[in-house]
């Protein structure tokens, strides 16, 4: 059996991870679509709430499953017997920082190959931190995010004090 890993830190779950999720489970037996803790990022959400979002988002994909780990992704690949990462590629700015976690992955498991595949064009400049940014100042990102979660997750960010177009002086 072929499993594929779609790892992130979903902070939140946009309709572009959504997009490579989909279109890893035509390729693969099992995708497991991974919350992971980056250590370079803040998250807004907690890993639980990130991780019940993504649950939410994936439900209707027969053969992925959702979780969630705290350490390293080459640790969690070996222990459910993944043989591939799948990442998203938006724009040639995000390969150098790909590149690099591919080489790190397959330094710390060898077994381990990492897949790229490229976003749709639709998505290309979606990412979650534009998502929060804009619905942290009332603007509308049904368009950016998985219909079914959407609203909860509108409801749960935060809002800035200015959202009504006021002058911040
Ligand atoms: O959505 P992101 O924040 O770009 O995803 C990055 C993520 C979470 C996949 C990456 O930070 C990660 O793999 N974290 C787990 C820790 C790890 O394995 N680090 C080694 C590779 S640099």
């Amino acid at each position: 059996m072929r499993i594929a890993i779609c790892p992130g830190s979903f902070d939140p779950v946009t309709k572009g991870h959504l997009n490579i999720i989909e279109r890893s489970a035509k390729l693969f037996d099992v995708v497991i679509a991974l919350v992971l803790v980056n250590p370079n990022k803040q998250p807004v959400f907690t890993a639980p709430e990130r991780t019940e979002f993504l649950r939410r988002a994936c439900a209707d994909i027969p053969n992925v499953k959702v979780d969630s780990y705290h350490g390293l992704l080459a640790d969690y690949a070996r222990s459910v017997g993944a043989c591939t990462i799948i990442k998203g590629l938006r724009a040639v700015t995000d390969f150098e920082y790909e590149f690099q976690q591919a080489l790190i992955n397959k330094k710390l498991n060898g077994e381990l190959e990492t897949m790229f595949v490229i976003t749709d064009s639709n998505y290309m400049y979606l990412s979650s931190s534009m998502v929060r940014q804009v619905a942290q100042f009332g603007g509308d990102v049904t368009d950016f995010l998985p219909e079914c979660i959407c609203k909860d997750i509108v409801a749960r960010l935060p809002r800035s004090k200015t959202t009504e177009g006021e002058s911040v002086q």
